[in-house]
């Protein structure tokens, strides 16, 4: 499927879940007030790949990413309660040690690049239309 429909709900806030888009692990997380404001707060000058929060969502409650770390591939940790999520509060990358912020934003280690965004979009409040 070209596409992927999403009911986001039921993710609770601070919880995210994973789906499949094109064959590739999509996260998608309900941020807390805490962390979008951690995301928005962060200078420009303090990031590897610069990017303000506001590039990378559609809705600030909502972060939907790529799962895939953009070093070597692997996927990074942070999706359920009892992960590492690396020294930024977002997901770790245990296969080579990087760390990735509330945006998902590369912060510390070799990743070249922040976690992709793909193309999606609200169908309604709670539906996210990925592809
Ligand atoms: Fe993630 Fe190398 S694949 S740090």
């Amino acid at each position: 499927l070209a596409t992927t429909e999403v009911d986001v709900s039921q993710i609770q806030e601070g919880q995210a879940i994973t789906v499949t888009w094109r064959g590739k692990p999509v996260f998608i997380r309900h941020r807390t007030a805490d962390e979008i404001e951690e995301a928005e707060s962060v200078p420009l000058s303090d990031l590897m790949d610069p990017e303000t929060d506001e590039a990378r969502v559609v809705n600030p409650s909502f972060l939907v990413m790529v799962g895939i770390c953009t070093h070597l591939g692997c996927v990074p940790l942070g999706q359920r309660a009892g992960d590492p999520k690396g020294d930024f509060g977002g997901w770790f990358c245990p296969c080579h040690g990087s760390h990735y912020d509330t945006s998902g934003r590369i912060r510390r280690g070799p990743a070249p690049r922040n976690l992709d965004v793909p193309e999606y979009d609200f169908r309604d409040d709670t539906t996210i239309v990925i592809g």
